[in-house]
């Protein structure tokens, strides 16, 4: 049951941009993840969640950290191992508008990875294919059309088939509702929870916002400029954010809640996101940070544990 199916232990992926400079998009994140849970990951845009979920899938090499999948360290896996271990892990896009080649009809694009992975022909491949399609919540006339001829919400359920046909134990959701509408964010958040539900699915879930978060996720953690400055049961970081950034950012969406809507008054996020090339001093966050000290500018906070398995990076939260 509580088998821990991924868990990175401080994490760094810097990339070396102009004049040779380290951006610092990943700089020290660790988590575990059990097998069938979530881990909602958000924090404005630019705080580095793509990255950490395309450097845990091992699309980009990782500078630093280490990072365990099913108990096997997995930093430095190639060939054929990186090959067996892809089968296993795969993403979901933001984008469902450009994530599909508009070229290939539905039906290949679904069955692209079994093509790859040399999984299923002929007809068994056919038969797969009806069989995805029906599992996101389409037909099977569907697979000879081309992804024009679908709505944002078809199209990332078109994807949602896609990241499954190889039947991965863990999926990076990469902001897979940003796009829509609000009216289909819900569907494809319940379509990817049943679909949880009844493959034993392990998700990161990343989005720049709260608001489906919470309905998905069982831990939350939140990322500012590299680095996680609360992480812990999702139920609790809704309803007694502790970190003034947490604080912050729940402030900035409405959510249908009287609890929520109590604890977030007063708070605003103001200010630009510093660089990550060349971040502040002490607290990352203390430039935009509405109850800063003197000591947030010389020390940097600890990510540390203030309840069993709930963490926080702030000087001023025990
Ligand atoms: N391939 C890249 N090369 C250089 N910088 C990058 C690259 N990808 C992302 N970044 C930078 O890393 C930081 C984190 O980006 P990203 O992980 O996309 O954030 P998020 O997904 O939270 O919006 C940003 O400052 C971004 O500009
Ligand atoms: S350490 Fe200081 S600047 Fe950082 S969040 Fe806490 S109070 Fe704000
Ligand atoms: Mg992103």
């Amino acid at each position: 049951m509580s088998e821990i199916l991924l868990e990175i232990k401080n994490l760094k992926k810097h990339f070396i941009v102009d004049g040779g400079k380290a951006l610092k998009a990943v700089d020290g994140v660790s988590f575990k993840l059990k097998k069938g849970e979530t881990l909602g990951l958000v924090g404005e845009s630019g705080c580095g969640k793509t990255t950490c979920g395309r450097t845990v899938l091992g699309l980009y090499d990782l500078t630093d950290g280490e990072i365990f999948f099913k108990g096997q360290k997995i930093n430095d896996i190639k060939g054929e191992e990186r090959k067996k271990l892809r089968k296993q892990m795969q993403i979901i896009f933001q984008d469902p508008y450009a994530s599909l080649n508009p070229r290939m009809t539905v039906g290949d694009i679904i069955a692209e990875g079994l093509d790859i992975f040399g999984m299923s022909k002929g007809q068994e491949r056919v038969k797969e294919i009806q069989r995805l399609l029906k599992l996101v919540g389409l037909n099977r006339e569907h697979a000879s059309r081309f992804p024009h001829e679908f709505s944002g919400g078809q199209r990332q359920r078109i994807g949602i088939a896609r990241a499954l046909a190889i039947n991965p134990e863990f999926i990076v959701c990469d902001e897979p509702i940003s796009a829509l509408d609000v009216s289909i964010q819900a569907q494809v958040v319940n379509l990817l929870i049943r679909l949880q539900k009844e493959l034993g699915l392990t998700y990161l879930f990343i989005a720049h916002d709260l608001s489906m978060v919470k309905h998905i996720s069982d831990k939350v953690g939140v990322m500012y400029l590299g680095k996680l400055v609360e992480i812990g049961d999702s139920k609790k970081l809704f309803y007694e954010p502790k970190h003034p950034y947490t604080k912050a950012l729940m402030s900035a969406i409405p959510i249908a809640d009287p609890h929520y809507e109590a604890t977030k008054k007063g708070i605003k996020l103001e200010g630009e996101i510093p660089s990550p090339i060349n971040p502040p001093s002490g607290c990352r966050f203390r430039t935009r940070c509405s109850v800063v000290q003197e000591i947030c500018i010389a020390e940097e906070p600890e990510l540390k544990e203030i309840s069993p398995d709930y963490l926080c990076a702030c000087h001023f939260v025990k």
